[in-house]
């Protein structure tokens, strides 16, 4: 059977973890959305692992991994990541770049500058919305330009003429070489080019042959370009929809759909977040749940679970089972909230606001719950763990609809309750 899973909220969710456990059984593994924006956290045979690019599957040997098309990918990084993980397994890992994947160009992290879009937003500044932006105005580089350097020459001086008459007092727009950054692509791509084709065909012929593919997503549902917070969003589809249009595949095979959730919930970056906590309890949360972005060290800002948002992110993602992280951070609080209406204007909301305006000015209603002491003694059940803890779960499911199927109750993979890994 073929999995996605995907992230239903900001981010940080704990889907470094979850991929790469359900990576184990997978042939297998695509990310299909965003690039080095992503920071996935994961521990392999006792190692800390953080990816921005690379698929989980990467860490298991005969895995396929493949990022799509959907993708922005900084080849450098990329180059240095595999080199990581081949040093850890002991060989190389197969890794496939869809040839229509873009590529972030140095232009484009000066741009998140220049423009002071990294600064306003909050973005992690590297370069993902330049280079989403370059992709729709067909004037972006993609992977398989690399096995044309003339085209590829050809396609950097083009952009480079446009943005040195939008920067002429820009020292650095101006003193960029279209021959030397395709130069720079080439050295950093060149352990690559094997790697780079059409991977649609692969993927859709790995799904007809009933293969365990496990689609990878990064960033969260309240991210999506679309359907999150607008305008403090990423660039990408971050939901399990987006997955068509960065492969171009029907997406009826793929029956199981992950979504991972925290057990209270954080953003970085700016932007709406009626949950925020701005007071110790929050504090308390960043310490013990270690929150700090893997990408950009930022704080995130910490909060109570919220379960409009959460209500919202499993019906856009279809999703048919819940991964819930972090449950072991809630632990030692007297009591615990949680956000299970809005009220706007003097009225309730049965729906989460598609606008980040209105989001922003819509007041939690919360439910309180008995916290509980651990620590968690390696529970094996959702009975095991002590019953405080179980109610919480069990009122999340309750009031989301849908199945928790997995709980995280630390960083190692053991660290795991799941009636289906
Ligand atoms: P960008 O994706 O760098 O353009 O950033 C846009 C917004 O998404 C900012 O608020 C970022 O902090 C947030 N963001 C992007 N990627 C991630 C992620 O992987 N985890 C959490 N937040 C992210």
């Amino acid at each position: 059977m073929s999995t996605a899973i995907l992230g239903l909220q900001w981010g940080d969710e704990g889907k470094g973890k979850i991929t790469h456990l359900l990576a184990r059984d997978a042939d297998m593994v695509v990310r299909f959305n965003g690039g080095p924006n992503a920071g996935h956290t994961l521990i392999d045979r006792g190692v800390k692992f953080g990816t921005h690019l690379i698929p989980a599957g990467a860490f298991y040997r005969g895995v396929t991994s493949i990022l799509a098309g959907g993708m922005v990918v900084d080849l450098e990084l990329l180059a240095q990541e595999i080199a990581a993980v081949s040093d850890h397994l002991g060989e190389t890992p197969r890794v496939l770049l869809a040839e229509n994947a873009h590529l972030i160009l140095p232009y484009h992290r000066a741009l998140e500058e220049l423009e002071g879009s990294g600064a306003h937003f909050g973005t992690t500044r590297r370069g993902i919305a330049p280079a989403y932006r370059d992709k729709v105005a067909h004037v972006g580089v993609r992977a398989g330009d690399l096995l044309e350097p003339e085209r590829l020459r050809e396609r950097i001086a083009l952009r480079l003429d446009v943005l040195r008459k939008q920067w002429p007092d820009s020292e650095e727009v101006q003193g960029y070489s279209a021959d030397r950054l395709a130069d720079d692509l080439l050295a950093a791509g060149r352990s690559l080019r094997e790697a780079i084709c059409d991977v649609s065909p692969i993927v859709d012929e790995a799904l007809r042959k009933g293969r365990r593919v496990l689609f990878e997503g990064a960033q969260g549902t309240l991210l999506d370009v679309d359907f999150g917070t607008y305008p403090y969003v990423t660039s990408s589809s971050t939901i399990y929809a987006g997955i068509g249009p960065s492969l171009g595949i029907a997406l009826a095979p793929i029956e199981r759909r992950v979504g991972v959730a925290k057990a209270y919930l954080t953003r970085v970056g700016e932007g709406p977040f009626p949950t925020e906590l701005e007071d110790p309890v929050g504090v308390g949360l960043r310490e013990r749940g270690g929150e700090y972005g893997v990408t950009t060290g930022r704080p995130r800002r910490c909060g109570w679970l919220d379960l409009v948002a959460l209500t919202y992110a499993t019906s856009l993602n279809g999703v048919t089972e819940i991964a819930l992280t972090k449950l072991d951070v809630l632990d030692g609080l007297d009591e615990i909230r949680l956000c299970t209406g809005y009220r706007l204007d003097g009225r309730t909301l049965d729906r989460y606001p598609l606008s980040g305006d209105r989001l922003a000015r819509c007041e939690p209603v919360y439910e309180a719950m008995p916290g509980w002491r651990g620590p968690f003694e390696n529970p094996t059940s959702l009975n095991e763990l002590p019953k405080a803890a179980a109610d919480y779960v069990r009122r999340i499911e309750r009031c989301v609809g849908v199945r928790v199927g997995i709980v995280s109750y630390g960083p190692r993979p053991e660290d795991t309750i799941g009636t289906t890994l």
